[in-house]
C-alpha cells in the first residue's frame, strides 16, 4: 500500500582524516515510507548530517545500499543523479543557503532554471505559488538581509518545495531560531507532511521531535533506537500556547 521513500542498507561512511579514518557511519539500515514526518535526534559528531547528505545525494556513501523511489543510487550516472537531486528531494540548512542580494522570488525560481521544459512565465507562477504557501506572499521582492530569520528559512522552503519534490530534507532547520520561530516553521512542516511530502529531519531538540511521526535515535554512526511517536505534538497548537510576552 505504502511505497517506500528511502532505502538504506548497511550503509557505511569513512572519512580520511590524514592517517586516521573516522567511521562516520558504520552499517546503518531502515526504511522511510511516503508521508512519514521522521526526526533523526542524536548528541554531536553521532552521524546526523553525514546520513543526511547522502539520503540528499550530496555525498556517497563508502558502501551498502541506498535506493530512493525504488532507484539504486549507485547505478546513476552524474547527470541522472543532478536530476534526482534537482527534482525528488528538497534540501534544507541550518543556515538557509539564500543567495544574498537576490529577492525571495528570484531565490525561490533557481532550482526551476536548470529545467528546460518550465517557461519563464510558469517559474514565476510556481515560485508565487509556494511563497504564498509558506506566508511570504507579501515579502516576494525582499532580500534576505530584509528579512527575519524564520522568513529567510521560508524562502528556503518556498525553494525546497518549487519542483514538487517527493521528500524533504532538513539539517537543523530551526537550529538557528528561537522557540517561538522554529514553532511556527514547524507548524507549516506539518502541514506539508499533511499534504503527502515526505520529511526527514534532523535536530538536536527533543521538543521538535514530537512533532513527528516518527525518532531514528544515532549514536557513534550506529541507530540505537527507532520508535513511532505514539502522541504526535501539533506545532500550531503549541504555538498558541506560548506565552505572549517579549512578542
Ligand atoms: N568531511 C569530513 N571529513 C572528516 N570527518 C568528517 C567529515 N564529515 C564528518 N566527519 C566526521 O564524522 C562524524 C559525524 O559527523 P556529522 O557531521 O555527521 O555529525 P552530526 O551528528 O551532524 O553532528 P552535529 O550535531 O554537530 O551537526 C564526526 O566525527 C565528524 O568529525
Ligand atoms: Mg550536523
Amino acid at each position: 500500500m505504502s511505497k517506500e521513500i528511502i532505502k538504506i542498507e548497511d550503509l557505511k561512511r569513512e572519512f580520511m582524516m590524514g592517517t586516521e579514518k573516522v567511521q562516520a557511519l558504520k552499517g546503518i539500515s531502515f526504511g522511510i515510507q511516503q508521508g512519514e514526518f521522521v526526526t533523526i535526534m542524536g548528541s554531536s559528531g553521532s552521524g546526523k548530517s553525514t546520513l543526511l547528505n547522502i539520503l540528499g545525494c550530496l555525498d556517497q556513501p563508502s558502501s551498502g545500499i541506498y535506493e530512493i523511489d525504488g532507484v539504486k543510487v549507485k547505478d546513476l550516472t552524474k547527470n541522472e543523479l543532478a536530476t534526482i537531486r534537482n527534482e525528488k528531494i528538497g534540501f534544507i540548512f541550518q543556515s538557509y543557503n539564500l543567495l544574498a542580494k537576490t529577492s525571495a522570488i528570484e531565490n525561490v525560481e533557481l532550482p526551476l532554471l536548470y529545467n528546460s521544459k518550465v517557461s519563464s512565465e510558469e517559474r514565476r507562477e510556481r515560485a508565487i505559488k509556494v511563497l504564498k504557501m509558506v506566508g511570504l506572499g507579501e515579502r516576494m521582492h525582499h532580500t534576505p538581509s530584509q528579512l527575519s530569520g524564520g522568513q529567510q528559512q521560508r524562502v528556503a522552503i518556498a525553494r525546497s518545495l518549487v519542483n514538487n519534490p517527493v521528500m524533504i530534507l532538513a539539517d537543523e532547520a530551526t537550529g538557528n531560531l528561537d522557540t517561538r520561530t522554529s514553532y511556527e516553521i514547524m507548524s507549516l512542516f506539518q502541514e506539508l507532511n499533511k499534504q503527502g511530502i515526505t520529511i526527514t529531519f534532523v535536530t538536536h531538540e527533543p521538543d521538535i521531535a514530537t512533532f513527528s511521526s516518527r525518532t531514528i535515535v544515532l549514536k557513534d554512526g550506529n541507530v540505537i533506537s527507532d520508535y513511532k511517536n505514539e502522541a504526535i505534538q501539533s506545532a500550531a497548537e503549541q504555538l498558541a500556547n506560548l506565552p505572549k510576552e517579549n512578542h
